[in-house]
């Protein structure tokens, strides 16, 4: 079904990237009409109004989000951009930063109005070499036309913005944990709460946005929150951008009105499963989202309803798997992933995911011992809600949902020590 590109609109057109393009193409007006028209209460209301989730993983309602932050005028008050975007199977940040950045920088300069921050920062993972050069391109333009910096656009509203490079920790990712990152320390989680709107960076409040969720901001502005609300379904607002990878024809990024089902964005968007082949299994929203299978391709991609079929929207990174995966070595892989890139800030993380990583090393590897299935669920349970931060529930997924999905593959590769799948 074709979906009028809202969030990607630009993308594709000649230069998109540059200042000029995006002001030919309706950009700042969203700014101009906020400073001019609306307080603080009225855009914190349009943004309850509209239905906006957060599109950084945890989907938490951006309007309460704006509330929460104090309305006192002499607070010193922060905005930050997480543009870490570490999550193995998204790619839907880097290609707002590298093709539209001036659609970011337009949400937090309102969204930075509507909770009276003057200093914004935008934190990006260092490896983003083209989404750096893209950003600091984008912020020097945007100041040279007024749209940053002092008194913009004549309405006596100033707002500094800056580009911070992270190193390329996945935890960086993780909001207090790149606070940390900012003020210079070692990237690990902040207990919670308090919340960054109260106590964030330097101890301010501060409000932490994905890119994804600020490009929706002007367009709520411009459109109105009624129409923001009329895309999507009841728990679930808006265009996303869906980037799919892995066994499909066309993988890319598809943006759509959230409530796809997975079937149309995989068989109709994607091009299907390459070779004909059959799907097998599906990891919805990102490495750290339980994984699916070929008898959910009718569950809508929205927060009510993942949730309902045991998994979980995310970052809308739909990572596919033909019948020819093996299925232990896919939970390996993201199971590796998740030990490498654990802060070590608490144990059942830090030690959890090194032992479930060598329990599926020695299976994969046809040295899988009776017991083990028991063992990897054991250790599971043993770090799923006893960590410090999301990241030990999220490290967990993988095991838990592929054992829960394909057990027999597991007992397979155990009682024959080799895969079930070919060519392994
Ligand atoms: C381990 C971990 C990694 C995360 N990585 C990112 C990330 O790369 N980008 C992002 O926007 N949010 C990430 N988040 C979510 C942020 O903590 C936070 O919820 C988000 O930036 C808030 O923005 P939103 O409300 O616009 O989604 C991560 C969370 C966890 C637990
Ligand atoms: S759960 Fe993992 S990533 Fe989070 S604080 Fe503990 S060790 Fe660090």
């Amino acid at each position: 079904m074709a979906f009028e590109r809202i969030l990607l609109r630009n993308v594709g057109r000649p230069n998109s990237e540059k200042i000029d393009t995006y002001l030919e193409h309706g950009g700042y007006q969203a700014l101009r009409k906020t400073l001019h028209e609306y307080t603080s209460e009225d855009l914190i209301e349009m943004l309850k109004k509209s239905g906006l989730r957060g599109r950084g993983g945890a989907g938490f309602p951006a309007g309460l989000k704006w509330s929460f932050m104090p309305k006192d005028s002499d607070v010193t008050k922060y905005v930050c951009v997480n543009t870490d975007e570490g999550e193995p199977g998204t790619f839907k940040d880097r290609l707002l930063v590298e093709r539209d950045p001036h659609s970011v920088i337009e949400g937090a300069i309102i969204a930075s109005y509507a909770v009276g921050a003057h200093r914004a920062f935008v934190y990006i993972r260092g490896e983003f070499f083209l989404g750096v050069k893209r950003w600091m391109k984008a912020i020097d333009d945007a100041y040279a036309r007024g749209f940053l910096g002092k008194d913009i656009l004549g309405s006596g509203f100033d707002l500094d913005l800056s580009v911070h490079r992270g190193a390329g920790a996945y935890i960086c990712g993780e909001e207090t944990a790149m606070l940390e990152s900012l003020e210079g320390k070692r990237g690990e989680p902040r207990l919670k709460p308090p919340y960054p709107a109260q106590v964030g960076l330097w101890g301010q409040p501060t409000l932490v946005h994905n890119v994804e969720t600020l490009a929706c901001v002007p367009h709520i502005v411009l459109r109105g929150p009624e129409w923001f609300a009329s895309i999507g379904t009841e728990e679930s607002k808006g265009p996303k951008i869906f980037c799919v990878s892995g066994d499909v024809q066309r993988p890319g990024n598809y943006e759509l009105p959230l409530g796809t089902t997975l079937r149309e964005i995989i068989y109709e968007h994607a091009g299907g499963i390459k070779g004909g082949r059959k799907l097998k299994a599906i990891v919805p929203g990102g490495a750290s989202t339980p994984m699916l299978t070929s008898e959910h391709l009718d569950v809508p991609m929205a927060f009510e309803t993942l949730s309902k079929a045991g998994s979980m929207l995310g970052t809308g990174g739909i990572t596919t798997m033909d019948e020819d995966a093996c299925i232990v070595d896919a939970a390996l892989r993201l199971t590796r992933f998740f030990a490498h890139e654990s802060c070590g800030k608490c144990t059942p993380c830090r030690v959890g995911t090194q032992r479930l990583m060598g329990i599926l090393q020695r299976i994969e590897d046809g040295h899988g011992r009776e017991g083990d299935i028991n063992r990897l669920l054991g250790l599971c349970h043993g770090i799923m809600g006893h960590t410090f931060c999301p990241m030990g529930d999220a490290a967990v997924n993988p095991t838990l949902s592929s054992i829960k999905h394909f057990r027999e593959e597991y007992e397979y590769h155990i009682e024959h020590h080799r895969c079930l799948a070919p060519l392994q």
